[in-house]
């Protein structure tokens, strides 16, 4: 399988607690992988380098610099000599620096022949890059991306699938409760209680309750006539639905983990494919799924033309590029899926500009009349379950206590 949509989280987020709750089996999501991949043919690659690689020689030469500067007393008015000596000692280790605080390569960077039995002590990868040549790389700017706080490993999946969360979450509602293949087609807050009219099997019904809680992504909000003021509607029309795409490609075999030594993990590229990412599951197995783009905006967008077919042919040639031809020659099949033609959600996320608090929001975040409103795009962490797991706990404890004071 392949996660089409959300496929990653990290271990601070709500959602890990449902999978507990609901007993939904977590494995381990391979964010980041030292074996994985950077090539950015822009800079004038012509081959991909290893993660390791390149972190070596980046921290090794950045390393060099900020010790020769602090030897040569650039830091002297910022740091007391201790100070100094201490940074230089950090230095030392952090680039693998030698004796007169050069970089020159080292085990870091990876070998040719690894080291083995007796006589065999390893051969290092030769061609030890210039600094100039490594920081024209710009290698260098991925490296932050697992700093972040949303994105640093460990990481998790479900395993079988992202949809195990859904799935397991109507079991414990009562899949009698949820109305599937439900188009609503308006909203009437009626004072007493909210009318919402939908069509469903191409009949149009509409169901009575007392109360609304609008989860619905916003794009679609706003162009679903209601009663609720033009506050909301302003709103609603605020927050801009954003582009993101992947392609699924199945391979016959797992060459990238049997030639390349890759066990999941994600390779970054300047092509527009973005980022190509190894699965986190079914290791040694016959078959595999890489996600052969998973891409943003304008380059989603350009995807999103083309047929499935000349998606395909495109993400494989990005792909033959870095891995060789094995990338299109082991193909068996592909699947690829672009968020804004998805018929009611339209958007892969949304934009909410100045954050969920800005006041123009306050239509949402607040009750009007007996409709309230929940989603991730009401939360700091949009484009994360989390965001809406929060988003509508706030809805629902803020409508637990109305309904327990009325
Ligand atoms: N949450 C999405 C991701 O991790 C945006 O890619």
């Amino acid at each position: 399988y392949m996660n089409a949509g959300p496929a990653r989280l990290p271990q601070w987020m709500v959602t890990l607690d449902y999978c507990r709750e609901l007993g939904v089996p977590i494995e381990v999501f391979t964010n980041t992988n030292a074996d994985a991949y950077l090539y950015n043919e822009s800079s004038g690659m012509t081959k991909p380098v290893r993660y390791r690689t390149a972190k070596a020689d980046v921290y090794g030469y950045v390393s060099e610099l900020l010790a020769k500067a602090t030897d040569k007393g650039a830091l002297d008015k910022e740091l007391t000599a201790t100070d100094q000596e201490k940074l230089v000692e950090f230095l030392k280790d952090f680039g693998e620096l030698g004796d007169k605080l050069t970089y020159g390569g080292g085990e870091r960077r990876g070998y040719t022949t690894v080291p083995a039995a007796a006589g065999t002590p390893g051969v290092l990868l030769g061609d030890i890059p210039s600094a100039s040549e490594v920081f024209a790389s710009g290698v260098g700017r991925y490296f932050s991306f697992e700093f972040g706080f949303d994105q640093a490993m460990l990481m998790f999946q479900p395993v079988g699938g992202m949809d195990r969360i859904p799935r397991a979450l109507t079991r414990e509602i009562g899949a009698h409760r949820v109305r599937t293949g439900a188009a609503v087609s308006k909203i009437t807050d009626k004072g007493n209680g909210v009318t919402v009219t939908y069509t469903q099997g191409g009949r149009t019904k509409s169901i009575d309750a007392d109360y609304c809680i609008g989860a619905l992504p916003p794009n679609i909000l706003a162009r679903i006539p209601h009663n609720l003021g033009s506050g909301v509607q302003s709103a609603l029309e605020a927050i801009t639905p954003q582009s993101a795409a992947k392609i699924g490609l199945e391979y016959r075999s797992r060459w990238w983990e049997l030639d390349h030594g890759i066990y999941g993990g994600i390779t970054e590229t300047d092509q527009d494919v973005t980022h190509i990412w190894h699965p986190s599951y079914g290791f040694h197995g016959e078959r595999g799924v890489l996600i052969g783009y998973y891409n943003y905006g304008g380059d989603a967008d350009s995807y999103a033309k083309l047929t499935p077919e000349e998606r395909e042919k495109r993400a494989v040639a990005a792909g033959v590029k870095i891995y060789g031809e094995k990338y299109r020659s082991e193909l068996a099949s592909s699947f690829s899926h672009h968020w804004r033609q998805t018929p009611h959600l339209e958007a892969a996320w949304h934009d909410t500009p100045g954050g969920p608090d800005d006041a123009r929001y306050k239509p949402l975040n607040e009750p009007t009349g007996r409709v309230y409103f929940a989603g991730d795009w009401l939360s700091y962490t949009d484009a994360w379950q989390h965001g809406a797991f929060t988003s509508a706990r706030k809805a629902v404890t803020t409508l637990h206590a109305r309904v327990l004071s009325a």
